[in-house]
């Protein structure tokens, strides 16, 4: 039986994983790599370190699995979206990649919606308004800021299309990645000309785009040799992580739904066509499955909330959980279920790296609201854990205001793990929520997609049926949902009344 590999090129690291056809996980590996914020506000890596990481991510997993170079039938990519990796005309590297988090954009985002007349024109070419993360942006912040550097760029590549031309030597994306450059026609699924003429960018920039299952190339000698590898294997399109994600959860049909809380936490929903927030709150962009759609939205701080909170004040927690050989979390959420729903009137607001969804707003802050003397540290872990939930409903609430059905929400990353967060999701979103049997992300989605691309499988939604299924059911409960319903609107309009101070803020600080 052949196996897969999947390598999903993330923010903390790299990782491959190896799936037999039949969908069963033989190995996993992940390594790590630095992050650096030279200046407030922006974030960058070295692309050499991501093929580093696959390199090295691979060759674990060959030997952890006792793979022999010939059982691999294919590779499929995922990866980090919106970064981009600028190549000259020798293919190297001319400077760090900017990464989809990094916010020092904000002018070229004015400059891009005043090129094309406005912001609903802009949608209208692109589906999308431009959000300092994306990737035309950072563009257009190189020729405007290193000029010398943009004269060199002969090629802009995505993070996991930067690992696919050093694995095949081909300049290629797909899709779903392409679709968070801001510069793809999502409904025609091509390059915008029209968008890339305002701009006055080369069209020689970008690289080809395919489908997500389509195979872009085969992997080189030099890369096989690296890997320990046959060279020939073919490498599939692959996905951007969320939609790579979302096919590892097996959201590929119309009313499939999920929310993953990662460090940032995102609500994603299949569409068989193209759906738009007329007020562009949501992205809508090209899903990995052929001739689909999706819409989501991003939460920049949702588990990683939970994670500063843990960091910070929560030194006592992960002490004792060392000695008690248990993961600090688990302790924090204890703590956490034993402040009563709804934190007693105290709110916290998740914005801890400014916000995307709904909000679009780096400037954004976090805040607890309400505190009295009545709160101690159980009702701030809980609010911590409310207030990232909440943000995750607001992207819930504009798809169901769009009319795209929401009949299942599967639930994945470290809300999913957690009981106590499970039921806190299922309560907020007022409805079921379900966990499925597959738990590895991104790396799944895109080897499920390599599996399908070499025709193992018809297609990528026949390789999920076959693959994935539901293992838990948590029902909301009636009375926390009333709770909960009762506390979101004030949870809205504290972002409402807050904003104006947020920009006040933001000038004391520049
Ligand atoms: C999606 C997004 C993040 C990054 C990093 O729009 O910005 O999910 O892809 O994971």
């Amino acid at each position: 039986m052949p196996v897969f590999l999947g390598i999903d090129i993330g923010t903390s690291g790299t990782k491959t994983l190896a799936m037999r056809e039949d969908g069963q996980i033989l190995a996993s590996a992940t390594v790590e790599y630095p992050l650096s914020s030279p200046k407030p506000g922006w974030s960058e890596q070295e692309p050499v370190d991501w093929w580093t990481a696959a390199v090295n991510s691979v060759r674990r997993v060959l030997k952890s699995a006792r793979l022999k170079p010939g059982e691999i039938g294919g590779i499929g990519l995922s990866g980090q979206m919106h970064g981009s990796v600028f190549l000259d005309r020798s293919g190297s590297v001319i400077r760090p990649a900017l990464l989809w988090n990094d916010q020092r954009t904000t002018a070229e985002c004015s400059e891009i919606e005043s090129c094309v007349g406005g912001r609903s024109k802009l949608i209208q070419m692109v589906a999308n308004p431009a959000l300092t993360g994306f990737t035309a942006p950072k563009i257009l912040w190189l020729r405007n800021r290193e000029k010398k550097n943009f004269d060199k760029t002969r090629q802009v590549l995505l993070p996991k299309d930067y690992v696919r031309y050093r694995l095949t030597g081909d300049f290629a994306t797909e899709v779903s990645d392409a679709s968070g450059t801001l510069l793809l026609d999502v409904v025609k699924r091509r390059w915008s000309s029209a968008l890339l003429q305002k701009l006055d960018l080369d069209a020689k920039l970008l690289p080809k785009v395919y489908e997500s299952e389509d195979i872009t190339g085969v992997l080189s000698e030099v890369a096989a040799k690296a890997m320990g590898l046959r060279p020939g294997i073919p490498v599939v399109g692959g996905g951007g992580d969320q939609a790579a994600g979302a096919i590892g959860n097996g959201i590929v049909g119309r009313g499939a739904v999920s929310a993953t809380m990662g460090t940032s936490g995102v609500v994603f929903a299949h569409s068989d066509d193209v759906q738009v927030d007329p007020q562009g709150r949501l992205h809508t962009f090209c899903h990995a499955v052929r001739g689909k759609w999706h819409v989501m939205g991003c939460v920049l701080s949702a588990g990683g909330s939970l994670q500063w909170f843990r960091n910070q004040l929560c030194q006592g927690e992960i002490a004792a959980a060392r000695k008690q050989k248990k993961d600090p979390y688990e302790l924090i959420t204890a703590e956490a279920a034993t402040a009563p729903t709804g934190s007693e009137g105290l709110f916290f607001l998740p914005y801890l790296t400014g916000e995307r969804t709904p909000h679009a707003d780096p400037h954004a802050r976090a805040a607890w609201i309400g505190l009295s003397l009545r709160h101690g540290k159980s009702h701030l872990a809980r609010s911590v854990i409310e207030g990232a939930t909440y943000a995750m409903r607001d992207t819930l609430e504009i798809i169901k205001a769009m009319q795209i059905p929401v009949k299942e929400i599967r639930l994945s990353g470290g809300g999913a793990r957690s009981e106590f967060w499970r039921q806190l999701q299922a309560d907020i979103y007022g409805q079921a929520v379900v966990t499925i049997n597959a738990s590895e992300g991104p790396a799944y989605g895109v080897a499920l997609l390599a599996a399908a691309g070499t025709g193992a499988y018809k297609n990528v939604v026949e390789a999920c049926h076959a693959t994935i299924s539901v293992v838990t059911k948590t029902p909301n409960r009636a009375a926390a949902t009333k709770t909960y319903n009762a506390a979101y609107p004030v949870y809205q309009q504290l972002y409402r009344s807050l904003k104006p101070d947020f920009v006040a803020i933001q000038k004391l600080i520049e």
